[in-house]
């Protein structure tokens, strides 16, 4: 019996709600407030992209979820998993959530497989461990988890090591072992940045089918806009451990509010385009979180700040639409944004084709 069982589950509940949940590390160079300060919500079946650059609370923030940290972290806030409250529960508070409730496939899959274990071992393990299965159910189990995740040949695979595989196949494992459980959330930590670009889209590719047909949610991790685009439901965007603006993806890609999301969408590689317009990487480096700049974080590194933002934090408030929100002062298309954009463009700073968005 999972933990839940005995609590109402509806369909209209969310399945994860997060109010002001901050984790911090107690560091010898003092706090570093690595989430500080995250409110979402996530709905059943649908799947949320969290976005940002690296060192932006994207992990953090999961593990904080998954109960994951070590001992040096310190959780505030509230964490709701289907109307559980899951912070101050502990490790051993949380074993029972973990495979059957929720599971985590990490982004090199080279160091969490067990070098000298067959995979079908791998796989078999948490169903043993977990949901109590006998040795020969379980293998029978694990090579229909290969067979879900488009492993050829299962039976011949189920037997293998690691190291016999490519890494399009172990990420395939890895979700197999993820999936075992039947977990109801799924974490997907940057799942594909160790694999090439077609492995890439088809890994991505099978967690949203498993996703549909286990009417399953998923939060996807990732560095890469471009990745969150055609696979998310929803996109929240993360900087210096603040979301930072939050919206239903389609509308995010139409209507972006915030000057830092719109720097990750111009920095977004383009196979196809010969054009040499992109603008390369965001210049300056994120904040440092053990004391992160006052007003708004990303306004040492904004293009479009002003003095007010060096002093007063924006606060995260909706657009028209009650589902998008964003912290920004001076917004993508507000007069200050524009006079702005006009002086960039002028200078040379901002080619003519990305301010036009042709980009896109
Ligand atoms: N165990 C830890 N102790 C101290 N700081 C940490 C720890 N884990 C992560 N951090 C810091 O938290 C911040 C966010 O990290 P992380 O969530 O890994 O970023 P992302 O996944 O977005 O790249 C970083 O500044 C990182 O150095
Ligand atoms: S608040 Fe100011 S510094 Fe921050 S993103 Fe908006 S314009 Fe840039
Ligand atoms: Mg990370």
């Amino acid at each position: 019996m999972t933990p839940l069982q005995t609590e109402h589950r509806s369909d209209v509940d969310p399945l994860l709600q997060l109010d002001d949940v901050r984790t911090h590390f107690k560091t010898e160079r003092g706090r570093v407030r690595a989430v500080d300060g995250v409110s979402l919500t996530l709905r059943r079946g649908r799947a949320l992209g969290i976005v940002g650059e690296s060192g932006s609370g994207k992990t953090v923030l999961s593990r904080t979820i998954m109960g994951l940290l070590p001992s040096t972290a310190e959780v505030t806030g509230s964490i709701r998993y289907s109307g559980t409250e899951l912070i101050g529960r502990g490790r051993g508070g949380m074993r029972g959530f973990w495979g059957r409730e929720m599971s985590m496939v990490f982004q090199n899959p080279m160091v969490s497989l067990n070098p000298v274990m067959k995979v079908g071992e791998q796989i078999a393990e948490p169903l043993r461990l977990h949901l109590g299965m006998s040795r020969s159910d379980a293998k029978a189990t694990a090579t229909r988890l290969l067979t879900d995740v488009r492993i050829p040949e299962p039976e011949r695979r189920i037997d293998q090591y690691p190291h016999e595989l490519s890494g399009g196949m172990r990420q395939r494992v890895m979700i197999a072992i993820a999936l075992a459980c039947g977990p109801s959330l799924l974490f997907a930590d940057e799942p594909t940045t160790a694999l090439d670009v077609t492995v890439q889209a088809q890994i991505l590719e099978l967690i949203a089918e498993q996703r549909r047909d286990r009417n399953m949610s998923v939060v996807l991790v990732t560095h890469d806009l471009g990745v969150v685009a055609g696979h998310t439901d929803d996109i929240a965007v993360m900087y210096g451990g603040k979301l930072v603006e939050t919206a239903p993806t389609t509308l995010l890609f139409s209507e972006m509010r915030m000057p830092y999301t719109m720097s990750l969408l111009r920095s977004i590689p383009r196979l196809d385009d010969p054009s040499h317009t992109r603008l390369p990487v965001i210049a300056g480096r994120p904040p440092d979180l053990v004391a992160p700049p006052s007003g708004c974080r990303f306004a040492p590194r904004c293009a479009y700040a002003r003095e007010r933002c060096h002093q007063e934090e924006p606060p995260l408030v909706p657009t028209s639409h009650p589902d998008h929100l964003y912290a920004c002062w001076y917004p993508v298309g507000s007069d200050e944004f524009n006079e702005r954009e006009a002086d960039l463009v002028r200078s040379g700073a901002v080619p003519v084709a990305i301010a036009r968005g042709e980009q896109k």
